[in-house]
């Protein structure tokens, strides 16, 4: 896969990118990513990218053009690629469609700026826009990093087991079940006993309730929307 992001700060994305999984998948050449400041696609002495509101208003709007040249001088003559304005006004971002984008050879991430991007880049340039949360970041760099890091470890190879990927919390419509790892017992803290049984068949019941009770007491919401067996709704419902 290969991403390309529009930001005016690219030097935020340089630790992020260069740590843990997403840089193994670059070293490995599963993913490349270009970051491309959008100042580079201005053409005035000052390198203006920002302009006042037409209609008046507080904040400056991004403008057009060098938004418009960069995609250009990016995107590749044929195939399908996504150009996406990364936006509180986006549609909220989440596992789903992480895996919707993972399924792409190549992505555009355009980093809009909190105040706003000139409307004609959202309605004739960019195909979607995507938002992180209900919470108001200063721009979109770091709900790019977001996006980036949640779909290239969808790719195929970046992690090490796919198996772990089916246990994640969301990818099943649940949270996670509690993991525990040595000492036995910390602080007179202990692990629960079935973890240590060595019967799989128990560990592997209690893991799945667990998973559901934690789900029905944190996020009840996101239960109504997951897959669940006849029995697994029972359980649901004798919690309750
Ligand atoms: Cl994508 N951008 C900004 N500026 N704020 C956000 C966001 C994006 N997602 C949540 N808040």
């Amino acid at each position: 896969m290969h991403i390309d992001i529009l930001t005016l700060f690219p030097e935020m994305f340089a630790s992020p990118f260069s740590t843990s999984i997403l840089k193994r998948a670059i070293e490995r050449k599963l993913v490349s990513i270009n970051i491309h400041n959008i100042r580079d696609y201005t053409h005035d002495k000052h390198h203006t990218v920002d302009d006042y509101p037409y209609g008046g208003g507080a904040g400056m709007v991004l403008k057009p053009e060098p938004i418009f040249e960069a995609v250009e001088s990016i995107k590749p003559e044929s195939g399908e690629v996504p150009i996406i304005l990364l936006t509180p006004q986006g549609r909220l971002f989440c596992q789903q469609i992480a895996l919707e984008l993972s399924k792409y050879s190549r992505l555009i991430l355009i980093c809009g700026r909190y105040e706003g991007v000139d409307e004609r880049v959202h309605s004739y340039l960019v195909t979607d826009e995507i938002s992180i949360g209900d919470y108001v970041l200063s721009g979109g760099e770091l709900a790019a990093m977001v996006v980036v890091e949640a779909v290239v470890r969808l790719v195929p190879g970046v992690l090490g087991s796919e198996a772990s990927l089916l246990d994640d919390s969301h990818v099943a419509g649940l949270l996670e079940y509690p993991q525990y790892t040595r000492p036995a017992v910390y602080k007179g803290w202990s692990v629960p006993e079935v973890l240590l049984s060595g019967n799989h068949a128990q560990i592997s019941k209690w893991r799945h309730e667990q998973a559901i009770l934690r789900t029905l007491e944190r996020r009840p919401e996101l239960l109504e929307k997951a897959n669940l067996s006849k029995e697994e709704r029972e359980l649901v419902n004798k919690l309750k």
